[in-house]
């Protein structure tokens, strides 16, 4: 794979980086993209965008329940792949090195990143509707466990950010923050059609970074980049790491 020196001046010169992952990250470990086709854009007639809402919840948490339970057992299939592994390893590579996801499928962790900013949360955990304690799920146990709080008796939620729902907002704001100080930020596999994770991506720029955009399809932000890899994450992300010192 050609990697021009352009790029990597750039990447050996970096201090602080800053990495944003999407659904595409994940692909190639065989979990669906949301708009890219596979089967996990709609359920049961219903786009992801009406299933994964605030308003699901309200009225129908069970169904809601289904959705999750069913994208639980499809990660029970799944495992990191070379993209994530690489990018563990960049943890060590630069004085500064943070990672955010908009991933919920844990599949980073599992590659052994540490310090990674959930900006929607994670499928396998979830909280009381009421109290909201928190609950770490077992990934085998499908249908999930607790149903209800062991506190309150309240149902629980899955602990992910549904449409309409705002995010975390501790995470995000180290998310901003480090976008704001890092000199190179990566945009890996995700179409930057979701605000507010998209904009950390202008945030940096705007404060002075590099953009590298790696995804083999172009986005809303290609152009914003500084640099475009059309390539595949999970063949690019390794060959790159092997320039790395
Ligand atoms: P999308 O499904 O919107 O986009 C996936 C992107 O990955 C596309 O741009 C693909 O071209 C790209 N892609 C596919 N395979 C790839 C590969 N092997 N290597 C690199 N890139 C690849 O997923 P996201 O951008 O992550 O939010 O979606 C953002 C948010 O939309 C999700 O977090 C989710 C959804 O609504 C919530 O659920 C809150």
């Amino acid at each position: 794979m050609e990697i021009s020196s352009e790029l990597l001046k750039v990447i050996k010169s970096a201090k602080k980086v800053c990495v944003l992952t999407g659904a595409g990250i994940s692909a190639e470990s065989g979990v669906p993209t949301f708009r890219g086709g596979g089967n996990s854009a709609v359920w049961k007639g219903m786009p992801f965008d009406q299933i994964s809402s605030a308003r699901m919840v309200r009225e129908n948490l069970a169904e809601v329940w289904e959705w999750f339970d069913y994208r639980r057992g499809v990660l029970q299939n799944c495992q990191p792949n070379a993209a994530h592994f690489a990018l563990a390893k960049w943890q060590k590579k630069f004085e500064d090195f943070t990672l955010v996801t908009q991933n919920i499928d844990g599949l980073h962790t599992r590659a052994g990143s540490e310090d990674l900013l959930e900006l929607h949360g994670n499928i396998n955990r979830s909280y009381c509707t009421n109290c909201e304690k928190r609950f770490q799920m077992n990934a085998e146990d499908i249908p999930h466990k607790p149903d209800s709080c062991d506190e309150c008796g309240a149902k629980v939620r899955p602990d992910v950010v549904l449409f309409g729902e705002i995010l975390p907002l501790e995470v995000f704001r180290k998310a901003e923050q480090k976008s704001r100080e890092c000199d190179l930020f990566f945009i890996i596999g995700t179409s930057a059609l979701v605000y507010p994770a998209a904009g950390l991506a202008e945030i940096a720029k705007y404060s002075g970074a590099k953009l590298i955009e790696i995804n083999p399809e172009d986005t809303p932000l290609t152009d914003f980049c500084d640099f475009q890899i059309r390539e595949k994450a999970g063949e690019f992300l390794p060959s790159l790491t092997v320039f790395m010192l």
